[in-house]
Formats: C-alpha cells, structure tokens, sequence
C-alpha cells in the first residue's frame, strides 16, 4: 500500500506492507518537511504549503517505490490523507493519489489523517484496540479511545489552541525559533519551574478537554512585565509553562483512564498511546509513564518519526481499510474538518481542529 500525506507542513510518501492483523513492515517512508519555506512567518503558510507538496510530491512518490524495488503493479492500493487539514494541501495529496490509482486500476483509499495517527500503534507496536490514545500534535488535542478500525469515542478534545500551537505561540512570544515544541523544551532544561506562577486551565473538570489559550496569555502577561528578558528569564518561562502543561496532562489523562475503565469491560486492555509530535518531549514523556505506572497502564509512545505526520500512518490506515473491503470512489472530497466520532455531539468552544 502506498500512503500519502500532505495535509500540513510535511510532504510523505511511503510504501507499507501489511502481513496481518496489526502486523506490517515500513518498506520506504520518506518526508520532505517545509520548515525552511514557513519558518520566516512563524508558523504554516496554507497557500505557501500547498504550493510546496505540489513542488516535490511527485518526486517523494517515485523515491518511495524505488526504494522499494517494487513496480507499481505490485502495490495493492494507494491511499492519501483527505482530512483534517489545510485543503489546499489536502487536494494536492488526494489528486494526485486517485490520478496513480486511476491510472494502474489500482483501489483507493481516502484516510482520516487523526485516524491513521490512531491507528499507527498497530504497526510499530503490534497493538490491538481497545486502548486509549492522547493525540497531542500542531492541530490536534485529542483524548480517544480506540474501540477498533472506524469506532472512535472521543473523550475530551481542545476548546481552543492545540498545545503543539501553544507550545509555538509560547517561543514566538520568547523570541525562540519554529518549530517552538523543542525550542521551549530545550531552554526548560535550564529553567525553574515553580518560578511563573501560570494557570492550570481546567484542571480538575469532570470532562477531560483541554484550553490553552488562557495559559498563553498569562505567559505573554508575565513575559511583558519582565521586559527586557534574560536568557534565564526565558529559560524560566518554559520551564513554568512546560510544568503548567505536564500538569494539565496528566490531570486531564488521569480523567480519561477513569472514563477508559468505566467503559471498556476487558481489564486486561490497560494501554495507554501517546502519539504526535508533542509526543517527542521528553518531560511530558516522563510525566505520562508515571501516571501509568499508577493507574496500572501500559505506556506505548511510537517512535518519535512515526508520531509527527508521515505516510506510513497513512499506507498503515489505508492497508487496514483495504483489508476489510473498504475503499472509496474518486468522488470522495477533500474535508478540512472531519472528526473521527462524526455522532457525538458538538463541542461549544471547540475549534475548527477538533
Ligand atoms: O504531529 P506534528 O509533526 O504535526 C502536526 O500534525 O501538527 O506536530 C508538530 C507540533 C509542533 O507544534 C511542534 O512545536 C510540536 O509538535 N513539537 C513539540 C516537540 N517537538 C515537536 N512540542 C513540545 N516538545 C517537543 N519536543
Ligand atoms: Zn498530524
């Protein structure tokens, strides 16, 4: 199965072969990241983005098969991202997978972009649903469980900010570069964390949802009554946001693994995923495998190039749809929103990411 991704900032492509039921081998996956192209604006540029997956992705496609050695006749489907996301990239992905399809009668699979971040423990961990998932990335703050391909409940979601954006609006305010998750996490380091005195926002709800905004905020209040900055100030300011946000986690996980056992029957199923890329910081990391050890879970974080977006997340979901019969016609359109529990019931306050 070919995957594509190019709903972001990331152009992928990526050649997997599923062998079984969470069993797959990554046979190519290649990522093409655009920082340079967004980093003077500090953040993604939709039209700038679109414009660089249209630049390379043919190339990435004709990499990943011939790293494979495989012809084109020999993959068994191609998939592509068709949402979330920036459509404008979204199409350039989706067109130019159902064009291959078209063109080697191959089937077609459209993924949801959060589900092929949900299912991706399968492939790099052998894991089966049920099991709990924090998606915690530049778009998305999610709190699911897993039940099995296609049966998402989701628990607690975002009212505002991803936290991978505040991470970034919280070194842009720091004068820090982008991509600002390991920006803020290497100055932490050096940092006091009880120094800031930053709001935990809500912290303690019955309902496992996250807000940053407020967070933020207080962040920027205290960096401007602290003008000039020193380096330690700086370093200061991550470390207290960097422990805000680790409290907030494992407050809001705590409340979902309680919401977990109340409804998944099976006990044995005590998995917790951690998957994104604010996945790849190391003291939340820490923060999330000590809430597990006691609540008794098993912590599974995939390996940090296959929790930021990549097209093997993608051929991975697109195998696991083609092997139970579901493919999509070439009408299936590009969706900007497309939650992965379209039943429940909509969120106030909640963003164009949930
Ligand atoms: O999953 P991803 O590559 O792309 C999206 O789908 O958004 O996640 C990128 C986000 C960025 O906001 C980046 O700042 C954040 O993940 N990030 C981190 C770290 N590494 C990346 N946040 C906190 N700590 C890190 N070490
Ligand atoms: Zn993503």
């Amino acid at each position: 199965m070919l995957g594509i991704e190019t709903s972001c900032d990331e152009t992928a492509a990526a050649v997997v072969l599923r062998t079984g039921p969470q069993q797959g081998k990554i046979l190519s996956n290649i990522v093409r990241a655009q920082l340079d192209d967004h980093a003077a604006y500090g953040g993604v540029v939709p039209e700038i983005a679109a414009r660089a997956h249209v630049e390379v992705l043919d190339v990435l496609v004709a990499q990943a098969l011939s790293e494979t050695g495989l012809s084109w006749d020999e993959l068994d489907g191609i998939a592509a991202t068709a949402g979330p996301g920036l459509l404008g990239g979204v199409l350039v992905g989706l067109m130019t997978a159902k064009a291959i399809a078209s063109a080697r009668g191959l089937p077609f699979v459209a993924v949801n972009h959060l589900e092929a971040h949900a299912l991706t423990p399968g492939l790099t961990d052998g894991l089966a649903p049920p099991y709990l998932l924090l998606l915690v990335s530049g778009g998305h703050t999610q709190l699911l469980i897993v039940h099995d391909l296609g049966a998402y409940e989701r628990l607690g979601t975002t009212l505002d900010d991803a936290l991978g954006e505040a991470f970034d609006k919280t070194a842009k305010l720091l004068g820090l570069p982008y991509p600002g998750g390991p920006e803020v996490e290497k100055c932490a380091a050096d940092g006091d964390p009880s120094r800031f005195d930053l709001p935990r926002p809500l912290m303690g709800r019955e309902a496992p949802d996250f807000s940053f905004a407020g967070l933020k905020t207080a962040l920027r209040r205290q960096a401007e009554q602290h003008s000039p900055l020193s380096n330690q100030d700086v370093a200061d300011l991550c470390a207290s946001f960097q422990q805000a946000v680790g409290d907030v986690i494992v407050d809001r996980t705590a409340t979902a693994i309680n919401l977990f056992e109340k409804r998944v029957a099976s006990m044995k199923d005590r998995n917790l995923v951690v998957a994104g890329g604010v996945a790849a910081n190391q003291a939340l990391r820490a923060r999330l495998a000590q809430l597990c050890e006691k609540k008794n879970f098993v912590f599974h974080v995939p390996p940090a190039s296959l929790c930021t977006d990549n097209g093997a997340m993608v051929a991975w979901a697109g195998a696991e749809r083609l092997s139970r019969g579901l493919t999509d016609g070439f009408e299936f359109p590009a969706r900007a929103r497309w939650p992965l529990d379209p039943d429940a019931a909509p969120k106030i306050g909640a963003g164009v990411k949930a």
